[in-house]
């Protein structure tokens, strides 16, 4: 499949085309099916989306008692530490909007690595049998990821094994830009699954990684981003200008 690519000046652009298209989506999927899933990424590139659509003139645009809200990965810290991802949307979004506490599906980080996963395989498998009955987990509605300049998405890194078909939640051991953390993410089973996919990626110091994964050959052992290929074929890459300059 060819991802769409979306290039626009700088990252408050990108934060008003993400907000617009969430809107849209929420909307729709509410309409549609009484709920909308949003999986949410850490790292700096969302966070002024997090705040637009926090902001007054999206806040009421969204009928956020109907989204449910679950993280694409995260490292193993207090969900009040800085480094939580959890923390991160918290203050920056769902602390001012009326979603339900019961609508938000944290990573339990606070435990161990094997504990955490397996208590959010379980979240994922309950909600996907409550709501969509189905097993293993859900068809998520959108789902928001970063990528490193490494190429990695979530906390799949580099030459980490490729998921089984079933594996849907991993523990993870990574020191990206020598800061070490542990990790429980995601598999490319589970993000694949999904019904739209959008990767937000800024700035120059990543432009060349943008152009190889792009445009170069498929490399899916050495960089992750690579492996996410949704069957729905709804894939979005959103670049600022910088980041897209070897395209
Ligand atoms: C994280 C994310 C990770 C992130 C990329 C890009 O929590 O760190 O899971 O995959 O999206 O590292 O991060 P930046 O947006 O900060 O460049």
């Amino acid at each position: 499949m060819t991802p769409t690519i979306v290039t626009l000046p700088n990252k408050e652009a990108i934060a008003d085309y993400m907000a617009e298209m969430f809107v849209a989506a929420a909307t729709a999927d509410i309409a549609e099916n009484g709920v909308c899933t949003l999986v949410l990424s850490g790292g700096g590139t969302p966070q002024p989306l997090y705040e637009r659509l926090a902001s007054h003139d999206y806040a009421n645009r969204v009928e956020w008692e109907h989204v449910h809200l679950f993280w694409g990965d995260d490292r193993l810290v207090l969900p009040s530490a800085d480094g939580s991802n959890y923390k991160q949307v918290k203050e920056a979004l769902f602390d001012h909007v009326p979603v339900p506490t019961d609508n938000v599906w944290r990573m339990l980080t606070e435990l161990d690595g094997a504990r955490a996963a397996a208590d959010y395989r379980w979240v994922l498998d309950n909600f996907a049998v409550q709501h969509q009955n189905r097993t293993g987990w859900p068809v998520f509605d959108f789902v928001l990821l970063g990528m490193g300049s490494d190429g990695h998405t979530a906390s799949l890194f580099p030459e980490s094994k490729r998921a089984e078909a079933d594996e849907g939640v991993r523990v993870v051991s990574a020191d990206y830009e020598d800061r070490p953390a542990n990790r429980i993410t995601l598999t490319e089973s589970v993000i694949n699954d999904a019904r739209r996919i959008f990767v937000l990626v800024t700035g120059e110091k990543k432009a060349e990684m943008i152009a190889t994964i792009i445009d170069g050959e498929q490399q899916p052992e050495k960089y992750p981003i690579q492996r996410i290929r949704p069957n729905s074929e709804h894939l979005t890459f959103v670049l600022d200008e910088a980041a897209a300059k070897f395209l």
